[in-house]
């Protein structure tokens, strides 16, 4: 048998624990609510089979065929189009690169902009994917704390005052996963202000931005940079499918090129089948009523979820109430743990994700847990928040 040494890079990275819970969602008795899955139900399938049969029959040339490295030129100006007129975010030249996801964005812009040992500052909890990347790169993750308004700016302003070899800052600031949180507008503006003065690269992810239950949805910080600095990782995952793996970064077009040659080393152009399929799905239906779709089953989902949180758990326990994503936040009282309650209530055949998923050190003390409600049923929700309200009331006696 091979005895293999594995390399220094793959040592720091965390299993996810999300991918773990696996084995135990798939016993029939576990109410889940520890997904981040989007709903299969509102995939477009039917849709999707008619663009790909198109694809097929009359460009089977070019959607079988390698594809450049930036990605399938209509689709590009798709993307283009759609920044450009709902959300303001300008791209007149080669400021787009289509990917394999989001997650890819985050890859690539560290792999780009990070060497070993530099300092990448990450809201904290943040998405498990990337405080992946940014292990693999072996980067100094400093966690900046989350408060139910986003990124506490005071305290990155102070962390950017001290830290050193900052190359990057890496935000989620609409419908942030884990905490479904939305950065209010102040604070868009204050974090864009301090990239700048402090020169440094911010990865805006926003993969949830168009799932927005309670209102408009708010403006992408990317629509203020007038200078650069921001770093845009969009994807169509969570509005129409993730299995297509479609994400695209919007940056200045001197990364973008970077970028480019970094994706080469990888896997060489994005899955040019579904960019084609893709585009011909954009031009033939719309998008935005698909959106809308989601947005409907989702809002019912959140507001079911709400209400049962408020008539189940115990008022000790904190929660975020999200405008839009597919995430609840929930906050235990001082000193007790989320992982501690995870596996009390896995025991008791309901999952949540312990909140030291997403830290930044792994800390298993930290105090939250996640819930999803795109996945479960509403019966689901019911059944699954009663169960984790009657855990909640044991496992805080306990600690009374
Ligand atoms: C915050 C965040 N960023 C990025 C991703 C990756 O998404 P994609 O499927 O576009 O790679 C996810 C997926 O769950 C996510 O939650």
């Amino acid at each position: 048998m091979l005895d293999f040494k594995c390399s220094d890079r793959m040592k720091t990275l965390k299993p996810s624990t999300i991918r773990e819970m696996l084995k135990y969602t798939s016993d029939p008795t576990v109410i889940s609510l520890a997904g981040g899955n989007p709903s299969a139900d509102l995939f477009p399938a039917k849709e999707l089979h008619e663009a790909a049969k198109d694809v097929l029959e009359n460009s089977a040339a070019v959607a079988l065929q390698y594809g450049i490295t930036e990605g399938y030129p209509p689709l590009i100006k798709l993307i283009r189009e759609r920044h450009k007129t709902k959300y303001g975010i300008d791209t007149p030249g080669d400021e787009i690169l289509i990917t394999h996801g989001g997650q890819q964005v985050i890859d690539l812009a560290t792999k780009c902009l990070v060497n070993e040992g530099d300092t990448v500052i990450s809201e904290n909890p943040s998405f498990i994917g990337a405080l992946n990347t940014f292990r693999s790169f072996r980067a100094n993750i400093v966690g900046i704390p989350m408060d139910y308004e986003g990124m506490r700016i005071d305290l990155l302003e102070k962390a950017l005052k001290t830290e050193k070899n900052v190359k990057l800052i890496y935000t989620i600031p609409t419908f942030q996963n884990p905490m479904g949180v939305t950065m209010s507008g102040e604070r868009r503006k204050r974090l864009y202000e301090l990239a700048v003065q402090y020169n440094i690269p911010v990865i805006e992810d926003s993969p949830y931005f168009e799932l927005s239950y309670s209102g408009p949805p708010v403006t992408p910080i990317k629509a203020m940079d007038t200078t650069g600095h921001i770093i845009y990782a969009g994807s169509f995952s969570k509005v129409i499918s993730p299995g297509i793996r479609l994400g695209y970064a919007i940056a200045p077009a001197e990364l973008i090129a970077k970028m480019t040659v970094a994706k080469q080393g990888e896997d060489v152009c994005t899955n040019q089948f579904f960019m084609v399929a893709i585009a011909k799905y954009l031009e033939k239906y719309s998008l935005d009523e698909h959106i809308q779709e989601c947005i409907s089953a989702y809002r019912k989902k959140r507001d079911y979820m709400l209400e049962c949180i408020d008539k189940y758990f115990d008022k000790r326990v904190a929660h975020t109430e999200p405008g839009g994503g597919l995430f609840i936040w929930c906050d235990l009282p001082e000193g007790c743990s989320g992982t501690e309650l995870w596996k009390f209530a896995l025991e008791r055949k309901v999952a949540c994700v312990p909140g030291a998923t997403f830290d930044v050190k792994a800390d298993p003390s930290n105090r939250g847990f996640r819930l999803n409600f795109s996945l479960p049923t509403m019966e689901e929700i019911d059944n699954g928040c009663r169960i984790m309200g009657e855990c909640l009331k044991e496992f805080l006696n306990k600690k009374d």
